[in-house]
């Protein structure tokens, strides 16, 4: 698949796209692009925001900013790119992300809109097919949000993720029924006092997987003595 994310701040995925899974998504033949609204836009001084109609505090992208960046990117006029591809603006406005939506948006190619300052120009809603949230609060930009919804993509996509069971059956899955997974321990079986489940040392294969199983969506109980 190809993902293109559109953002004021692209630097900010440097480290993001070094990271081994999505590497690994490069070789496989998906591609990830971040393309930056200023190098595009037909302004002067290369201007990509206004103040809002109506007043109010802070600045907008304006909508031609955005067309200007798809337009160049994709040759295509930016109303027909939702006709192929998903094309997504974040926003805390947004539909919230979860793993349903993450598998849907990894089913064809995705365009990303990053917003900042007050956001995108209301009339972004003619170009896009969904606007997702990550969450119920207010990030400065749509940049990290972008890493988010990314990530839970690409880890959807076969062959990103090395150890295919570990995507099958994590939290909030279908395998898990949407529930969140058991606990994990690894070495030492000991430390502090704190044991490791005896069942998980036990060699008993059955036992350890009944344990899971009852383990699953349970969460965890916040420490007595925490704050
Ligand atoms: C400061 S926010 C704009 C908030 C907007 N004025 C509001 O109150 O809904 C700037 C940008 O950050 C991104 N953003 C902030 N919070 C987000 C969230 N929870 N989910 C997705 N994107 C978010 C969006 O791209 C948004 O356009």
């Amino acid at each position: 698949m190809r993902i293109d994310v559109f953002s004021l701040f692209p630097q900010a995925f440097d480290w993001y796209r070094t990271q081994v899974h999505v590497r690994r998504a490069q070789e496989l033949g998906h591609e990830l692009a971040v393309w930056n609204y200023r190098d595009y836009t037909p302004l002067a001084h290369l201007q990509v925001d206004d103040t809002p109609y109506g007043g109010g505090a802070g600045m907008v992208l304006r909508i031609d900013v955005v067309c200007a960046a798809l337009e160049a990117v994709f040759h295509e006029p930016a109303e027909g790119l939702r006709e192929r591809r998903r094309v997504v603006e974040l926003t805390p406005r947004g539909r919230q992300l979860d793993d349903g939506l993450a598998a849907e948006l990894a089913q064809r190619d995705l365009v990303v809109l990053c917003g900042r300052y007050e956001g995108i120009d209301e009339r972004v809603a003619n170009l896009v097919t969904d606007r997702v949230s990550i969450g119920p609060y207010v990030l400065s930009g749509g940049e990290i949000a972008a890493m988010a919804l990314v990530d839970a993509v690409l880890r959807k996509v076969e062959g990103v993720i090395s150890n295919p069971q570990s995507v099958v059956s994590e939290s909030h899955s279908p395998e898990l029924g949407g529930a969140t997974e058991y606990p994990q321990y690894t070495r030492p079986a000991e430390f502090r006092g704190w044991a490791v489940p005896e069942v998980l040392l036990s060699g008993d294969h059955g036992a350890v997987e009944r344990w899971r199983r009852e383990q699953v969506g349970r969460g965890f109980a916040p420490p007595r003595d925490a704050c």
